[in-house]
């Protein structure tokens, strides 16, 4: 393949979309059909009421699997640099993001596009930079060089969201009525990966996607969204909802570990990015998750109420093969470690 066209950010303006992108009609993103959330729970992290947080983030959990956090510690400023500085790598000449470029899953760098190039039929108008964040000693030097401040930009953004993320994880915690630190006893020292995601214009935004519906296979993913260019929907009772930006929050959802480890209770929510024509669009996900050793299973204490574990026992590592194997257009992955 040409080095232009394994990646989408190679600077050529398409008039049509290359077939290979084309979805067949019933797989269609159906825009039109598609309304704004009004409704996305919205919760202040500023608050000083901690069980008032508490409660709202369960109700989120429960009835959506997510929600976007304002007041969450990120400064505005780092917020602002991390988007900057993904856009500078994007739109660095072709070889030099190239030099970067993996088809392998399990590589700590890589430039990749589309999902899972190996096994999918139809490809995805996005590329990402994957990276993993912690320990931020032992990856950052392994970090793209060029921007020069990428380094730095990034590594601070990420031990922000660390902080973030490790806060969140004690109020899921106790929202379900569990002690702060019950959570964490179970998925050990948390993992974190970043997935910095750049969705160019796209000339024919109706037939195909930036990601196609998928859950996330870790914990929980703290995503920041471009703040002008929309393109995130969350499927909620069989809809989908479009979540528009809002200005300084972080959109949260509920990945298939925090499902597995609430029995259920909380939702690993079905999401997607489309495209549009006009703007390219970044987003910066990151992943919250469980050591690779540590082995997922729900505590005792939430099969009083006499509900049945729903899931077998299973290490994280294990978990994140079978994702890796599978298209991501299949059933969801947590459906293969059901009792
Ligand atoms: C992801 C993801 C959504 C977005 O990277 O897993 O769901 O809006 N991203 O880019
Ligand atoms: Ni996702």
């Amino acid at each position: 393949m040409l080095l232009e066209t394994k990646v989408v950010s190679n600077g050529i303006k398409y008039s049509t979309l290359p077939t290979s992108y084309v979805r067949p009609v019933t797989e269609r993103p159906k825009l039109l059909e598609v309304t704004d959330c009004e409704k996305v729970p919205v919760i202040d992290l500023g608050c000083e009421d901690e069980s008032f947080i508490i409660q709202q983030i369960g109700d989120a959990c429960r009835d959506y699997g997510f929600f976007q956090v304002i007041n969450h510690g990120v400064s505005e400023e780092i917020m602002e640099k991390m988007l900057k500085v993904a856009d500078d790598f994007f739109t660095l000449p072709l070889e030099e993001k190239m030099k970067l470029y993996s088809e392998d899953p399990f590589k700590t760098v890589r430039l990749s596009t589309s999902s899972n190039v190996m096994k999918e039929t139809v490809h995805n108008w996005r590329d990402y930079l994957r990276l993993h964040c912690y320990p931020l000693e032992k990856y950052a030097s392994e970090w793209p060089s060029n921007p020069s401040t990428f380094k730095e930009i990034v590594g601070k953004y990420c031990i922000k969201i660390r902080f973030l993320g490790l806060r969140l994880q004690q109020a899921i915690s106790e929202s379900l009525g569990l002690e702060k630190d019950c959570i964490e006893k179970i998925l050990g020292q948390s993992g974190q990966h970043m997935s910095i995601n750049y969705y160019p214009p796209c000339p024919e935004p109706e037939l195909t996607y930036g990601l196609p519906a998928h859950a996330d296979p870790n914990s929980f993913t703290i995503l920041l969204q471009d703040t002008q260019v929309s393109g995130l929907q969350v499927l909620k009772d069989g809809k989908w909802l479009a979540v528009k930006p809002l200005p300084n929050a972080l959109v949260i959802n509920i990945g298939d570990q925090l499902q597995a480890v609430s029995n259920g209770k909380y939702k690993s929510v079905w999401h997607r990015a489309v495209v549009n024509a006009d703007k390219p669009r970044i987003s910066v996900a990151s992943f919250l998750c469980p050591s690779n050793d540590a082995v997922i299973n729900a505590p005792k204490e939430l099969f009083i109420s006499g509900s049945p574990p729903i899931y077998r026992d299973y290490t994280y590592a294990d978990y994140y093969k079978k994702y890796w194997g599978r298209n991501l257009d299949e059933e969801h992955c947590l459906e293969l470690f059901k009792n």
